[in-house]
């Protein structure tokens, strides 16, 4: 191990040579501060994200002030609060993807560099925001999942197209949502399902509570339809769809709900002594997503090499059976 006084020496004369490979040197003066911001602190996903950027901390040599920012308001105080502490840049989920503009001013402020992590901000017409390295997963493809998971669970029950609602729970101005749902609408129809059968249920919030009140009138609007399979951008929403349905006594037996994540509340979930009617759910690993996002943030800060403008993440279905065995695979 090079000892510190060594190490000032070597930088000493790196810098009267070259201006390259100053990013360790700094590190030795002042050790590197990154800040990691998500829209929903209590979201087992993003719990698990935070915690998996300070583990890499731990081992790269950084440190991470993990923060909820459910606002706007909060989010422009946490950067004030990360430039205070002297933080060079952050990861962030942000609250709403049209922050864009505030944020990226509020961060030159600072000379901060940052990353997105899950929902990309987009610009007035709704394109990703350019020159915002971005780590999320591919929506479409892992909503096409989603309704392939439904699909076969339905031929496996012998459903009959006619005799069943979709319950597609929505955040249109979430472009990550609407890709998800899009996706698994898309490969739905393909199998079969009935376009008239799918029935849109707008969220306000995407957690449990959002699922379950955008739900509720939608399952109250349709007492005829007896078998319905639920589906949205991610399982806290499906979680709150499938409530839903208890709530009106539907029978579990009788639901098909398909989720996106893969984090604690879908474990909690299959932990239960009797299988409800949240089938299983699309996983896709948080702990690489925070990992990775964070070495992305760290090695531009660090070395200058700007991350890929879009890193695209995988999934694969985990229900009751084999969820186990799936989050050990993923390493979540
Ligand atoms: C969005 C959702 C989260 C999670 C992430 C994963 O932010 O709200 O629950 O699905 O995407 O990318």
């Amino acid at each position: 191990m090079i000892s510190t006084i060594h190490r000032r020496t070597l930088c000493a004369v790196f810098a009267a040579t070259a201006s390259i490979g100053m990013g360790g040197c700094n590190r030795t003066e002042a050790p590197l501060k990154i800040g990691f911001l998500v829209k929903m602190p209590e979201q087992a996903w993003f719990t698990n994200e935070q915690k998996a950027a300070a583990d890499l901390g731990k081992e790269a040599g950084f440190s991470v002030v993990s923060i909820g920012t459910p606002d706007g308001e909060k989010v422009l105080a946490a950067i004030d609060n990360l430039g205070a502490q002297g933080a060079q840049g952050f990861v962030i989920c942000p609250p709403d993807v049209r922050l864009g503009p505030a944020i990226r001013a509020r961060a030159k402020q600072y000379n901060m560099k940052f990353v997105t992590v899950d929902d990309r901000l987009v610009d007035g017409s709704g394109k990703p925001l350019e020159g915002i390295p971005h780590l999320g997963m591919s929506a479409f493809k892992i909503g096409n999942q989603v309704g392939q998971a439904i699909a076969d669970e339905m031929k496996k029950r012998g459903w009959k197209p006619d005799e069943v609602g979709a319950l597609r729970i929505t955040d249109d101005q979430l472009p990550t949502a609407k890709q998800r749902t899009d996706g698994a609408t898309e490969t739905l129809l393909a199998n079969g399902f009935k376009q008239g059968n799918i029935f849109d249920a707008p969220q306000r919030t995407t957690d449990d509570e959002g699922g379950f009140n955008a739900a509720t009138p939608v399952l109250a609007q349709h007492p005829d339809i007896k078998k319905w399979v639920i589906y949205a951008l991610n399982e806290e929403t499906v979680l709150g769809g499938v409530r839903a349905t208890e709530q009106l006594h539907i029978p579990a037996e009788e639901v098909i709900g398909v989720g996106i994540n893969g984090a604690g509340e879908a474990f909690a979930e299959f932990q239960k002594q009797q299988p409800t009617g949240f089938y299983g759910t699309i996983a896709v690993s948080s702990t690489s997503h925070g990992r990775r996002s964070a070495k992305n943030l760290v090695d531009w800060i660090r070395a200058g090499k700007e991350p890929p403008a879009d890193t695209p993440t995988a999934g694969k279905l985990m229900t009751r059976d084999d969820w186990r065995a799936v989050r050990a695979e993923l390493g979540i």
